[in-house]
């Protein structure tokens, strides 16, 4: 049956490609207002080497749940669509990495290894492990071909985490190139709820990227000023490095598990089937929530379930937009909206999972918060700002007046405690996170703000109840930063210990 929703993303798959052109031209526009390029320079897209409706390809998978991990950080070049190669890097591969699965309760002995010729390094993003194995910190930066060895002790429900590069002033242009890949925790609580959770067949990693392309369909990255404040849009957002893949499903649940790897954008992901939201960030909410749209900031993951037993097809949306604020809105920044991936069921294909009512238990009342922080997320958006830019420097952003030093530690936060923290962001929204904590949101605006987080979209001000949950070892400090990556290059980040 055709619904007027259906004809809706119709209509969108057809605009797709002059959109791109559409925002392409406003891009160029936009920097070359800043950098002197014109307006045709070299931001014209390249929609012809994107054909939607390629076989949906999943990651492969390195199964940790014996304990061990062996992890190779490569360069490489990666065709995207039928364009010209993009020197691109990743992990046991050229473009992004292998899905990792390691179960709660046991304890993983990883090692990567840097097969690239820069400094790389692998933060858990979302993995609560002591500071010296979390890879945030400069101390755990890998030289090429060094390798570098952490002791993983699982000890967290069931969720979908990720992991990347974190060199401080590279980890824009570096995770941008393809280091990221999935981390799935997983356990016998979640084991036993039933869910879409065969990999391959109902149950998908997606993680997504937006690249902009030059004429020849070459992926390109060459932030300028504007850039680097407001954030980079691409022409068009991969999923696994594929533009608007076509997937077999099960008639049935299939569950969805989305990865915003992208430096600056945000996505709103549309589904036209009865969806339901069954995780955040830090696992799986207590119940089942009904949606038709959720949006995520660079950092943050979902996990959705998506009804497919009436058959068919079923393309999913997505619109990637910078982050906004009232600057945003003056720069024209509407984003881009295409069809991020179709899914089609296949009759014959044994539909395995389910939704329970029942996911989590509820969540406990916290105890009171002994300690109050605030935090202003700044970009210092000032003249001063844009002098520096034109003598060839970068801008200087902060957080509280202090823009990142690796020799400064902010605070020490004591183990087991809960604090409040006030985050304030200036300008624009800004994607805040914090390595070795995870939070609640006790005013969610979304019912993708409910349940344990550890990225949340700040604009203005907003409260979080923080627990404290890893230990620092030695002198190694835990993160805490904007996930735009080009202000966390920027010094939009700062340091804590715990005790
Ligand atoms: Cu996903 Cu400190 O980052
Ligand atoms: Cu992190
Ligand atoms: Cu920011």
């Amino acid at each position: 049956m055709i619904t007027k929703r259906n004809m809706l993303l119709g209509a969108g798959l057809v605009l797709a490609a002059p959109a791109f052109v559409h925002r392409a031209r406003a891009q160029g526009m936009m920097d070359g207002g800043m950098s002197g390029e014109t307006m045709e320079g070299s931001h014209t897209s390249a929609a012809g080497t994107l054909q939607a409706g390629e076989p949906f390809r999943h990651l492969p998978e390195i199964d940790a749940r014996g304990g061990t991990l062996r992890l190779r950080a490569m360069s490489g070049e990666t065709r995207f669509g039928s364009g010209a190669l993009t020197p691109t890097m990743g992990f046991e591969g050229s473009y992004l990495g292998p899905t990792v699965r390691v179960r709660r309760g046991k304890t993983v002995d990883a090692m990567v290894t840097n097969g690239t010729g820069g400094p790389v390094s692998t933060h858990w993003h979302g993995l609560n492990v002591p500071s010296n194995a979390d890879g945030g910190a400069p101390q755990s930066v890998i030289a090429p071909d060094a390798s570098w060895r952490a002791t993983l002790p699982v000890a967290q429900p069931a969720a979908t985490l990720w992991y990347h590069t974190h060199v401080h002033g590279r980890t824009a242009p570096d995770q941008w190139a393809g280091l990221a890949g999935a981390l799935i925790v997983d356990d016998d609580d979640s084991d036993a709820l039933g869910l879409p959770s065969t990999p391959g067949l109902d149950d998908f990693v997606l993680i997504l990227q937006d690249k902009r392309f030059d004429e020849d369909g070459r992926a390109v990255y060459q932030p300028d000023m504007m850039t680097i404040m407001h954030g980079y849009l691409g022409d068009a957002v991969l999923v696994n490095g594929q533009f608007a893949p076509a997937a077999r499903t099960p008639e049935g649940p299939v569950r969805l598990r989305f990865i915003n790897a992208s430096t600056s954008a945000q996505h709103r992901i549309s589904f036209p089937r009865p969806a339901t939201l069954i995780g955040v960030d830090q696992g799986l909410l207590p119940r089942p929530i009904e949606i038709d749209e959720a949006t995520i900031a660079p950092g943050e993951r979902i996990e959705v379930v998506v009804d497919m037993s009436d058959g068919g097809s079923a393309p999913i949306s997505v619109t990637a937009s910078l982050m906004g604020g009232m600057m945003m809105g003056m720069m024209g920044n509407d984003g881009v909206q295409h069809t991020l991936l179709t899914l089609t069921a296949d009759p014959d294909a044994p539909a395995t999972g389910r939704v329970p009512e029942r996911l989590t238990a509820d969540l406990e009342p916290l105890s009171a918060p002994v300690a109050e922080r605030s935090f202003v997320l700044q970009e210092n958006m000032g003249p001063m700002q844009h002098v520096r830019g034109m003598m060839g420097r970068g801008p200087t952003m902060a957080i509280n007046d202090e823009p990142y030093d690796p020799d400064r530690i902010s605070f020490t936060a004591r183990i087991g405690t809960v604090e409040r923290w006030t985050i304030t962001a200036e300008d624009m929204a800004h994607p805040f996170h914090a390595h070795g904590v995870k939070f609640l949101i006790p005013d969610p605006q979304r019912p993708e703000e409910t349940g344990w987080k550890d990225v949340v979209a700040i604009d203005g001000t907003r409260d979080l109840l923080v627990a404290i949950e890893a230990p620092t070892t030695g002198d190694v400090p835990f993160m805490f930063h904007c996930h735009i990556l080009e202000h966390e290059d920027a010094g939009m980040m700062g340091q804590f210990l715990t005790a």
